[in-house]
């Protein structure tokens, strides 16, 4: 990729192709001092209120930078590698990380532990690469004591608070709004699907786990989906279609929001699953068409709650599990009450928080 000039006019060239450059984009981008404010990076002056009819009077490349005259009288200096930095439009820090598919073969995930200094080291990127690979991290030695779940989400990015509170305690209760306040077994599901947006990433923290039962399990809803693909491209392609509504309903509350059981991006890739069948309608259709949607979600309920696809693990006191609401359904195994306490506080943070810190965090380690 080169920046090339040719009577004024300022060229792109990325090997393949020349095209030229607008010159208010240029003039969009100029960072002298009275343009644009050092400390934050924003902008001083208002693009949107000029006339993009500018015309450039000279321009030069020196020493890496891109010395340019306006004809509205304004001359400035440009770095050239910011400004090669942005001639791609996609965001590449996320999406240059492969998603790993995974099933109940999974073994040897790292976890990582918890020390001073956690989030702003090395180690907290890596522990953000593997989120984003696997969908989900465990950090063991968490401390446990004042709610500490929320200084750790804050200190990713901030709480996404809810109905359920900052934080909310996952005990068993008498008169429960939700199962998840019960002994139990829970089958895979994702979380408040009901809610718009639907929180991003959830965080459960044992704080205490002395029952023999109460496993967490974890199922890949990017591979079981993708296995369906394979497998049953009429039903999956159903199920990417047909919209649901799921809702949620409390003494103070009414929350509703529709979407696809399977939510593919604009290029039809994997972008996220909802699933908890306690709490999804589905429309009224044609006999014929809910035949086949039926049929589908039945095969779809089938893997995601199929030994082949699940990971059972025992979560034990000061364990933090961190896990992709968008792509991971998880559950637990139902305990028995009378052989202990057991403990654990969640919470939700969404993506801006892991995608911003790890951007930082490379930023940082320049990596
Ligand atoms: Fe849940």
């Amino acid at each position: 990729m080169k920046i090339e000039l040719n009577e004024n006019k300022i060229f792109f060239n990325n090997g393949k192709s020349i095209q030229e450059i607008h010159p208010f984009w240029i003039r969009e981008r100029i960072d002298g001092d009275e343009y644009l404010d050092k400390g934050t990076q924003q902008r001083l002056f208002d693009p949107s209120t000029m006339n993009a009819e500018v015309i450039i009077n000279k321009a030069e490349i020196k020493n890496g930078f891109l010395e340019v005259n306006f004809n509205d009288g304004v001359n400035s200096k440009v770095d050239i590698k910011k400004l090669e930095a942005e001639f791609s439009n996609e965001d590449t820090v996320i999406k240059s990380i492969p998603k790993k598919k995974w099933d109940s073969s999974l073994k040897n995930i790292k976890n990582f532990k918890y020390k001073d200094n956690f989030f702003d080291s090395k180690e907290m990127y890596d522990l953000l690469i593997s989120f984003y690979e696997y969908g989900f991290v465990v950090i063991k030695n968490v401390p446990t004591e004042n709610n500490y779940i929320v200084k750790f989400a804050n200190s990713i990015g901030s709480v996404r608070r809810t109905n359920f509170g900052e934080h909310f305690n996952v005990k068993s209760k008498s008169n429960p709004n939700d199962l998840a306040y019960t002994t139990l077994h829970l089958s895979p599901h994702t979380d408040n699907p009901y809610r718009n947006p639907v929180p991003c990433i959830q965080i459960l923290h044992c704080i205490e786990n002395e029952v023999s039962g109460g496993y967490s399990t974890l199922v890949d809803g990017y591979s079981v989906t993708e296995r369906l693909k394979a497998e049953d491209p009429d039903s999956y392609k159903i199920l990417t279609e047909i919209k649901i509504r799921f809702k949620f309903i409390d003494k103070s509350v009414v929350l509703e929001d529709w979407s696809e059981l399977i939510h593919l991006d604009d290029e039809k890739k994997f972008k996220q699953v909802r699933f908890s069948p306690r709490l999804d309608y589905v429309p009224m259709l044609e006999k014929n068409k809910l035949d086949q949607y039926y049929k589908a979600r039945k095969k779809l309920s089938d893997m995601y709650n199929s030994e082949k696809y699940r990971i059972e693990f025992k979560l034990q006191s000061k364990d933090l599990l961190m896990m992709d609401n968008h792509r991971l359904l998880h559950g637990r195994t139902k305990f028995d009450p009378s052989e202990g306490k057991r403990f654990l506080q969640g919470c939700y943070i969404d993506f801006d928080s892991t995608e911003g810190k790890l951007r930082h965090l490379k930023r940082k380690f320049k990596i």
